[in-house]
């Protein structure tokens, strides 16, 4: 099969250097469970997968089923958290796949997982999510009570523990509303303990509780965004470098690549591309890049954004495509089709960050590799 014109590395020693800077973070014991969801975060899930588990993940973490497949697919046994919505007809399968720990929001889907395990006398485990605050998949006291009683009554179905996730500890540096969060849930951790149900492992730490809090590690932690190598935030850079000693070292995994298909030349005057947004206010050099909307390249960042062409930035021109953009190479000599072109990532001196790009775009990093479409290849590199 032919190549594809745009592409995504990913560093190898990268990966793994966030990994066990999340490890020395939170010591030997705490259950270190990266997040490779979204095509984890963009980096592609089985390269991730499979760099993690080899650097001493404990467990993964994923959305759904589909990305649970994917990591057995991947040939990896580690234990895999299902950190979205299962359904009942569905129990069947997450049994069959072995070591799936589903995160459990109803007495249906407890019981699908119970007949299940029956059938193939296979125990599974399973997570409560505890509602702190957040308002998304937790359960309040009551419910998590009922529940965790129904999921104790099982042979098959076993309690693994109590999770809960923060509204807002990456968007402040006043964190008084997730400390609430964090007290709530150690309550209900203790209120569960105390009609005797077993809760082995606790769980809130995301990426930014895991730099900041080390009371929030608990006894598992799942990080996404900062295995990755981005900061969840400015707001979490911030706070971490008053609270931190040592400094939490963090090293962005993905470079995103294209090549030049085209050069040419525009005289003065003229228009660049669809709705003829810009217009050369000189003799213009524009490379013609292969990629665009469809590759997840976002359309807001039209006339705003820039790529690194030999280590030097060149401006988007005009409306970004569906598979073209063109930028304005004048004053990067000697560029030709076929030179590499970065859109994402480092080039020589210069780098272009998923902050940057993210600002570009009026998002937050996460969007910005996630959207990276999975048509893209990635490449393990390293
Ligand atoms: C339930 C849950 N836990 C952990 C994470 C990881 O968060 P972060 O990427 O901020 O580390 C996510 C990400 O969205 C999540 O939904």
């Amino acid at each position: 099969m032919a190549e594809r014109l745009t592409w995504c590395e990913v560093s190898r020693e990268a990966l793994q250097d966030n990994l066990a800077e999340f490890r020395r973070l939170v010591g030997p014991r705490c259950r270190l469970a990266p997040v490779v969801k979204a095509n984890a975060y963009g980096h592609g899930l089985e390269i991730a997968a499979r760099v993690f588990a080899e650097a001493g993940a404990d467990a993964l973490c994923v959305h759904d089923l589909w990305e649970a497949g994917r990591v057995r697919a991947a040939g990896l046994s580690l234990p895999v958290v299902v950190l979205g919505p299962l359904f009942p007809e569905q129990a069947a399968e997450a049994v069959a796949l072995g070591g799936i720990e589903p995160t459990v929001q109803d007495a249906a889907l407890v019981e699908a997982l119970e007949r299940a395990g029956e059938a193939s006398r296979a125990p599974i485990g399973v997570f409560l999510k505890f509602e702190s605050g957040t308002n998304r998949q937790g359960l309040r006291l009551p419910e998590s009570l009922d529940l965790a009683r129904r999921v104790a009554s099982g042979r098959w179905v076993r309690l693994l523990g109590l999770s809960m996730h923060f509204a807002d500890i990456e968007d402040t540096t006043d964190h008084t509303f997730a400390r609430g969060q964090m007290a709530r849930f150690l309550e209900a951790v203790e209120a569960l303990r105390r009609e005797g149900l077993d809760l082995p492992i606790r769980s809130a730490g995301n990426s930014a509780a895991t730099i900041l809090w080390p009371e929030a590690h608990l006894d598992m932690v799942r990080v996404g965004i900062g295995a990755y190598g981005m900061w969840p935030s400015t707001e979490t850079f911030v706070a971490a470098a008053l609270t931190h000693r040592e400094r939490v070292a963090l090293r962005p995994a993905l470079t995103w690549k294209t090549r030049v298909a085209q050069v040419k030349d525009v005289p003065a005057g003229e228009f660049v591309g669809y709705g003829r947004t810009y217009r050369t206010t000189h003799p213009t050099r524009i490379a013609v890049l292969p990629v665009g909307y469809y590759d997840g390249y976002d359309r807001g960042v039209s006339n705003m954004a820039y790529v690194l062409v030999r280590g030097r930035r060149a401006q988007v021109r005009g409306r970004v495509c569906m598979n073209l953009i063109m930028v304005d190479v004048t004053d990067v000599p000697g560029v030709g089709p076929g030179d590499e072109v970065v859109l994402l990532g480092p080039d020589g001196e210069e780098a272009i960050t998923s902050e940057r790009f993210a600002q570009w775009a009026g998002t937050i990093n996460y969007e910005v590799t996630t959207r990276i479409a999975e048509s893209v290849p990635r490449v393990l590199v390293g």
